[in-house]
């Protein structure tokens, strides 16, 4: 008997495979269990269904993202890429069949049509998908539905998927945005400098002209945690600190659910600084909460992304993971819509975190540094942080400590930054120790601006020393916005992704920022310290901060 049964084991175990056997299962603190989900109850399930072409994808993003090539800005539209990228009539037949021998036939795909999103009820999907178990876990009012163990699909459909969104991943912890204690320690020795829209346009040489007037420019920022903009905060915001130059005080359109309940200061941060640098410019905001408890809010904007043939040029996304809770295949398909964006001409920037080089304890006896995803992927503009030399007043800038950075141990370095980042390896400045580190990763971030101190309007109160990169990027956000405009006026096509040409400008039009270092482990080893900032690019500040006037002339041509 016991042969028989171990016999029938193996056969059923060759029959399933695991798409994402690297992908981390674990409930991750703060959430609670909140016991196994009904089996009639329903759960909406993504399959990512494996893409055609994404070589060529590639190679087509490379050419219209380098200024030297005969095929810079010759972006495609929504449908091109979909005709490029869209599965083989094999793949969804596939899918499909196997999906409808299990009664799932509610589905939605995009116009891309490599997702499908189905609903089912949780007998069906524990079914579909062997070794799942849907289980309820709550955090802070926040309730989420995910499977406790791995899961398997078919043979048949394995090579024809990537991976299935809704069953394993939770959402990232909220970062609290730091409130700075530094900045009100040293306010108590005199009326401190906080960072306002007035101040990042004396730094980065904005004058009181330099706002959109383009008739299609438009910018958007992406929100996923329980987060809401209010639109009072952002008119109190835009009365009290945006005075003297023309600029917008409404978001142009909300995708997506906006909660009620009290006002995000990440959610309020981002959309007062994106329209304050990229002022008149119409502004977008994707609020993305998960409609439903089995969603994963991240994949539900990258799926919106694929759906919708006209949104803005420029995005703005403060979030991020640890690299290594997330599976390669979950990483590399988002990387293939990030490229998917990219040569539609689309810019994509993520805030490279505020955790420094970060710090993962692998074992009991080794800490290696934690890079963070999207923030890590080659096809985004990855933005870091920096701080005044003189908090009293503008002047120039050092490295923000918390400002995210260092080197991808699951992408390789991308050719755009080799020699820059090469550069960097082989300079004056130590470096912490090899095994910390891995140098034939993706570097990041890309460039940075400032990060500390900043004055926000949240629930109609202006809350001073608001720091992190997640104020950083809808700044670098807005400046792109601003290029974009003077492009369009001239004709020419928007900057789509940026990295490819903002690292053949080698600084031009940036602030070098040479000194700090940024944190990491504490341990005997490196005592706290990441990497150091240090002459042109490095990764603490990337390339350094816009000179807005230079950087607009660089980049307003060809
Ligand atoms: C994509 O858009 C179409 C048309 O608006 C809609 O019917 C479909 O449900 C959308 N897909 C998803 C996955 O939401
Ligand atoms: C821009 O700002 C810097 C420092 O604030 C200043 O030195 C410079 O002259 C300004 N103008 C240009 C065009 O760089
Ligand atoms: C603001 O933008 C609109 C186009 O959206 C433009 O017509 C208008 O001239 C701009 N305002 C200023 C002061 O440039
Ligand atoms: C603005 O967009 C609309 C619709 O996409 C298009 O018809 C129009 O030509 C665009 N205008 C400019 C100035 O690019
Ligand atoms: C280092 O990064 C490369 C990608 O550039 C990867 O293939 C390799 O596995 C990484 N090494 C470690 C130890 O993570």
């Amino acid at each position: 008997m016991r042969v028989v049964a171990f016999l029938w084991l193996s056969v059923w175990l060759v029959h399933g495979e695991h798409l994402e056997s690297d992908q981390v299962v674990s409930v991750p603190e703060g959430w609670l269990h909140d016991g196994r989900v009904a089996p009639l109850e329903e759960v909406e399930l993504t399959f990512a269904l494996k893409q055609q072409n994404v070589d060529r994808l590639k190679e087509r993003l490379e050419l219209v993202s380098d200024p030297d090539s005969q095929q810079y800005g010759k972006f495609l539209t929504l449908e091109e890429v979909s005709s490029l990228v869209r599965p083989s009539q094999l793949t969804e037949k596939v899918v499909k069949t196997w999906l409808q021998s299990h009664g799932v036939t509610l589905c939605h795909t995009v116009l891309t049509r490599d997702f499908l999103q189905c609903s089912m009820t949780v007998q069906v999907a524990e079914a579909l998908l062997p070794g799942t178990e849907f289980h309820r876990y709550r955090r802070d009012g926040q309730i989420l539905v995910r499977s406790s163990s791995q899961y398997s699909v078919h043979d048949d459909v394995s090579q024809h998927l990537d991976f299935v969104g809704g069953v394993l991943r939770f959402p990232p912890k909220g970062k609290e945005i730091s409130k700075s204690w530094v900045g009100s320690k040293q306010s108590a020795k005199g009326i401190h400098l906080g960072v306002t829209p007035a101040t990042l346009r004396t730094r980065y040489n904005l004058t009181a002209t330099d706002v959109g007037t383009a008739a299609n420019n438009s910018q958007a920022v992406a929100q996923f945690l329980e987060q809401f903009y209010h639109p009072a905060d952002l008119a109190e915001f835009m009365s009290l600190f945006a005075r003297g130059f023309k600029h917008l005080t409404e978001v142009e359109r909300v995708v997506g659910t906006q909660g009620g309940g009290k006002a995000g200061l990440e959610a309020s941060l981002d959309v007062e600084y994106i329209m304050s640098t990229g002022a008149n410019i119409s502004t977008w905001v994707f609020t993305n909460p998960g409609r439903h408890e089995s969603q994963e809010p991240f994949l539900q904007w990258m799926l919106l992304l694929s759906n919708m043939s006209a949104i803005p040029w420029v995005h703005t996304i403060s979030y991020g993971d640890d690299e290594d809770s997330l599976s390669a295949a979950y990483m590399n398909r988002i990387n293939n819509e990030f490229m998917k964006a990219g040569v539609r001409g689309i810019s994509m920037l993520f805030a490279s975190g505020d955790s420094g080089a970060g710090c993962w304890h692998k074992t009991k006896e080794e800490n290696v540094f934690r890079p963070s995803f999207p923030a890590s992927s080659p096809y985004v503009t990855t933005v870091g942080g920096t701080s005044f030399k003189n908090p009293f007043k503008v002047s120039y800038e050092v490295t923000d400590y918390i400002s995210g950075g260092g080197f991808s141990n699951v992408f390789a370095m991308p050719d755009y930054q080799v020699s820059a980042v090469n550069a960097f390896l082989k300079g004056k400045q130590s470096l912490p120790p090899q095994s910390y580190f891995n140098t034939s990763g993706r570097a990041y971030p890309d460039m940075a601006a400032l990060s500390d101190n900043y004055w926000v309007v949240t629930n109609l109160v202006p809350i001073p020393w608001v720091s992190g990169t997640s104020a950083s990027t809808p700044v670098v956000g807005g400046i792109l916005s601003l290029i974009n405009d003077h492009r369009f006026l001239k004709g020419l096509p928007s900057l789509g992704f940026l990295n490819p040409r903002l690292y053949k400008l080698r600084g031009t039009g940036l602030f070098d920022v040479t000194e700090g270092c940024h944190l990491s482990c504490l341990d005997d080893k490196v005592e706290g310290q990441g990497f150091c900032a240090a002459p042109a690019w490095d990764p603490v500040t990337g390339w350094g901060t816009p000179n807005y006037p230079v950087l607009l002339a660089a980049l307003v041509k060809g």
